[in-house]
């Protein structure tokens, strides 16, 4: 009898669709925005080429992995291959410059764990945060923006994720749930795992990209436009993928045992990533290993009081999946 309620469920599950896809182009920025973003960027290169003619700015986060909200500041990543310079200098320098071209609230906070620049532009009204050879961001910037160019499911799902994340309030890393980066993995993980996959692994294929980062080696196949019917076979709708992701982390994830692997497309074992216990502050509660610093655990920033919250609101999104009439309201419903 469960079983054939659990099947009217999802059956009656597409009637969601339109309410969820008129969620999702509600929150993709508009061009124009875009375009502020690329005059921004266009004029902080002018300055730093100046100054510095052999680095280079590069985008990076939600306003070039193609996961951004409006009004999103935008980071920026400022690469120079030089083994002599000093960060916080730099830094400094750097805020020196861009405050004498009349950007406002320039601030240097060279004691961060990431050091940067914050800025705002007073023409476009856009923030903007500058660090110094992040690369590692930049490349899995990249990946990201990649893999959503092989299925429109894929921003779908991440950008119903990540508007529930920040409605229930629990995209705070400081307060020791996740990160946006890290929901969009577990979106991605978990449209590798459908099964026809809706996306492939793409470090598990030949490689047509590869750099080396910090001692890192980066590679994938990044030809994606060859893979647009990758996930054509597998039908599913947007509705049906919101309500088995929550499904999944609400109900069927082995947090005690397992670790998600967007880099092997699979589901690993704590015990091989050795991240069966408490080491210094990095509890391992939730794992989400970094697809390229494969040593990073996502989940690290979890603990155990933001874990038990974390784990109702997949049950809570669960649940309205189950059995609202408009999941779509109460999904998203404020904290
Ligand atoms: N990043 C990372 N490792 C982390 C967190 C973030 O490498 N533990 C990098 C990623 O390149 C990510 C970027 O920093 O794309 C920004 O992270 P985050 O703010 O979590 O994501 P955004 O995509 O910018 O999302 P939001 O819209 O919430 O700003
Ligand atoms: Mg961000």
């Amino acid at each position: 009898r469960e079983r054939k309620m659990y099947m009217a469920c999802r059956n009656d599950i597409h009637r969601h669709d339109a309410p969820f896809i008129a969620v999702y182009k509600s929150l993709i920025p508009a061009e124009e925005e875009l375009e502020k973003q690329r005059q921004l960027m266009a004029q902080l290169e002018n300055l730093v080429a100046k100054e510095w003619p052999h680095a280079k700015l590069y985008l990076y986060g939600s306003c070039a992995n193609s996961f951004g909200f409006p009004k999103s500041d935008i980071d920026v990543c400022l690469a120079i291959d030089d083994d002599d310079i000093n960060k916080s200098d730099m830094l400094l320098k750097l805020a020196d410059i861009l405050e004498s071209d009349n950007l406002q609230n320039v601030q240097a906070l060279t004691r961060a764990r990431v050091p940067i620049v914050k800025l705002m532009d007073p023409v476009t009204g856009i923030s903007c945060d500058i660090c110094i050879n992040n690369v590692l961001a930049v490349v899995n910037t990249k990946l990201l923006r990649d893999y959503s160019r092989i299925d429109v499911r894929l921003r779908q799902l991440a950008f119903i994720v990540k508007h529930w994340a920040k409605s229930r309030r629990v995209n705070e890393t400081y307060q020791g749930t996740l990160s946006s980066y890290a929901y969009v993995l577990m979106c991605i993980h978990f449209l590798q795992l459908r099964r026809p996959p809706i996306l492939p692994c793409l470090q598990e294929m030949k490689p047509t990209y590869s750099v080396r980062v910090d001692n890192i080696r980066c590679s994938y196949f990044d030809d994606v436009d060859r893979l647009e019917n990758f996930g054509s076979s597998n039908r599913e709708t947007i509705a049906e993928l919101v309500w088995g992701f929550f499904n999944y982390w609400a109900y069927a994830h082995d947090y005690a045992n397992t670790v998600v692997s967007v880099r092997t497309g699979s589901i690993l074992g704590k015990r091989e990533k050795d991240w069966t216990r408490r080491v210094g502050n990095d509890r391992h509660l939730i794992c989400i290993e970094d697809p390229f610093e494969t040593s990073h655990d996502l989940g690290r920033v979890v603990d155990k009081f933001s874990i038990r919250v974390l784990r109702e609101e997949f049950e809570r999104a669960a649940e309205i999946m189950h059995q609202d009439r408009n999941p779509c309201a109460k999904l998203f419903e404020p904290y």
